[in-house]
């Protein structure tokens, strides 16, 4: 690895992320600060952070996906798209991929919530290439000017109603033809929905849009009533 002394966690899923038992890490682009009080492994030259799959839906689908965990996420100096970025939990370790060792990347974080924007402005203080945005994932009018070529990855996790809709009109619009689409949903924010019929009702809407559905990801016993569905880009663009 080259990382220095210390013994790097697990098996590489990529030069930015390796996997152990508990889930993934990631090699940190801003050593020295914690997130979230998350574990840190230091080396002679970094220091890898744990990224829980208790917090984080990416996290514990890179656990329960049945195929490569690392085709569920981006690479570095990729540009990226995230709704729903809460305090930036998974947004940092997202940022950790695009901007390893330095890369180009660029994650383009939207929630509507002002709390959440203060702790992801103070992030990005210290991680260049992270674009906090207040702003609505329903009226992109609002930060598109942000995110100026199409992404080659959108991940939304925003717990309310109309999700799925929400997520497809994002991937028609920003998602690059290659790209990769993954929708975290959680069941009851849609009312009146069971999950097998909020799952059969999203695959029809993703089916309809033209978006290729590789895999619907259970997160039970990390996110009680989440599924995370993951799709590839649009056929045209
Ligand atoms: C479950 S939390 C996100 C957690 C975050 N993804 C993480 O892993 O750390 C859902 C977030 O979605 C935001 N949200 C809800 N509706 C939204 C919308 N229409 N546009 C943007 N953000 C929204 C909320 O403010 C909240 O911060």
């Amino acid at each position: 690895m080259g990382r220095g002394s210390a013994k790097p966690p697990g098996r590489p899923l990529s030069d930015a992320v390796r996997m152990d038992g508990s889930g993934p890490w990631t090699w940190s682009a801003n050593p020295g600060q914690s997130v979230y009080n998350e574990t840190i492994r230091k080396g002679k030259h970094g220091e890898w952070r744990r990224w829980d799959p208790r917090r984080s839906k990416v996290a514990s689908g890179l656990l329960r996906t049945t195929g490569a965990p690392e085709r569920l996420l981006p690479s570095p100096g990729e540009h990226v798209l995230y709704l729903g970025a809460g305090h930036g939990t998974t947004v940092s370790h997202i940022h950790d991929v695009v901007c390893h060792d330095g890369a180009p990347g660029r994650v383009v974080a939207v929630d509507l919530s002002p709390r959440c924007l203060r702790d992801l402005t103070r992030l990005s203080r210290a991680r260049p290439g992270l674009v906090p945005v207040l702003g609505d994932a329903r009226r992109p009018e609002g930060w598109r000017a942000l995110l100026p070529r199409r992404a080659t990855w959108v991940f939304q996790d925003v717990a309310q109603a109309h999700q799925a809709s929400i997520f497809t009109s994002a991937c028609e619009r920003f998602l690059a033809p290659k790209g990769r689409g993954l929708l975290s949903l959680k069941v009851e924010s849609d009312r009146g929905s069971d999950a097998g019929a909020l799952r059969a009702k999203v695959e029809r809407e993703l089916a309809e849009a033209d978006f290729a559905l590789e895999e619907v990801i259970n997160l039970e016993g990390f996110e009680d009533k989440h599924l995370l569905f993951v799709v590839g880009g649009p056929p045209s663009a």
